[in-house]
């Protein structure tokens, strides 16, 4: 077992690849919280999971909002006395082109997929520093690295979370504390059920396996680098793309 009672904290994993993230720790043995802000799919998770056997805890949170991050940290440590892992993969999109964009739908994609991973993690790494260890896993997107059409928004906060996880991991690497990324191409989940089906089709012509993602690919990265085999892997950003040249 590569996670043997390991705590994982995954956030956005009522649904999509956190979920797939979620079943993937918990057969590698770790408890896992499932972290999500819809509740009734993360308490539905939670019970499905239970029932197959594993060690897991759905508690509600908005990873925009600071108290209601602070919580989840005290409700973990209650419930499994410890925090190892951290898989910052909650996140929007609300897509539309640059001249239609409003303010509000800029925010909102900053706040949750930018300020939400400083604050979970801000949260998480003063337990990471006294027990001397923990791996901090964020979540980027192709978008991200190479920009993506109607996704202002989106793009810059996934480009950030670059940025920050190679500053992470320059402040945690002397506390034995590994900060790396994954950069996900596009995956089936409800987020990529949105797009309309042309610009899907487009999409898959330009990736070199020819095909979308499924979520437990992305799991598979996660996985890698929340476990000791990745030890000596900090400051990477994992492309999970199947090859794609946007
Ligand atoms: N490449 C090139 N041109 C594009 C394009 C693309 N990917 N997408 C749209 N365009 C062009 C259109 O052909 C159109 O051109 P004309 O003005 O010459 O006709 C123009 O841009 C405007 O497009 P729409 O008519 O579609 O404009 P709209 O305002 O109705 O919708 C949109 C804009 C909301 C951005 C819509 O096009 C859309 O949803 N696109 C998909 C965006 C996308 O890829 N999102 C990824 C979601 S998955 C995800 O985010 C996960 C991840 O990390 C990758
Ligand atoms: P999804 O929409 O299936 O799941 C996202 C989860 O995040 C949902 O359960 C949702 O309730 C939760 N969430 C949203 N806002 C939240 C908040 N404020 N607080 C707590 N939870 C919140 O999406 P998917 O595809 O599983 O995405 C997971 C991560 O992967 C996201 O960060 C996304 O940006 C990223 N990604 C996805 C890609 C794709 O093609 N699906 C490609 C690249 C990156």
């Amino acid at each position: 077992m590569r996670l043997k009672d390991k705590v994982a904290i995954i956030t956005g994993a009522a649904n999509g690849i956190g979920l797939a993230a979620a079943l993937r720790f918990a057969e590698e043995g770790a408890k896992v919280v499932l972290a999500d802000y819809d509740v009734a799919t993360g308490a539905l998770q939670e019970k499905e999971l239970t029932d197959k056997g594993f060690i897991v805890k759905f508690i509600q949170v908005d990873v925009a909002n600071r108290t209601s991050v602070d919580a989840l940290v005290q409700q973990t440590l209650d419930q499994f006395g410890q925090i190892h892992i951290l898989v910052n993969n909650a996140g929007i999109t609300r897509d539309a082109m640059l001249t239609k964009m409003s303010a509000e739908d800029f925010s909102r994609v900053l706040d949750v997929n930018l300020t939400g991973v400083f604050n979970c993690t801000q949260a998480v790494v003063p337990y990471l520093i006294e027990q001397g260890y923990g791996k901090i896993i964020n979540t980027s997107s192709v978008s991200g690295v190479y920009g993506n059409v109607g996704q202002t928004n989106y793009a810059a906060s996934k480009a950030a979370v670059v940025g920050m996880t190679k500053t992470w991991a320059k402040e945690l690497g002397r506390k034995n504390i590994n900060v790396n990324a994954v950069s996900p191409g596009f995956t089936k989940t409800s987020m990529v059920a949105k797009m309309p089906e042309k610009i899907i089709d487009q999409m898959k012509s330009v990736i070199g396996l020819q095909r979308l993602a499924e979520p437990k690919d992305i799991a598979n990265a996660y996985l890698f680098l929340a476990s000791d085999e990745s030890s000596y892997v900090h400051g990477h950003v994992l492309q999970v793309d199947g090859g794609i040249m946007m």
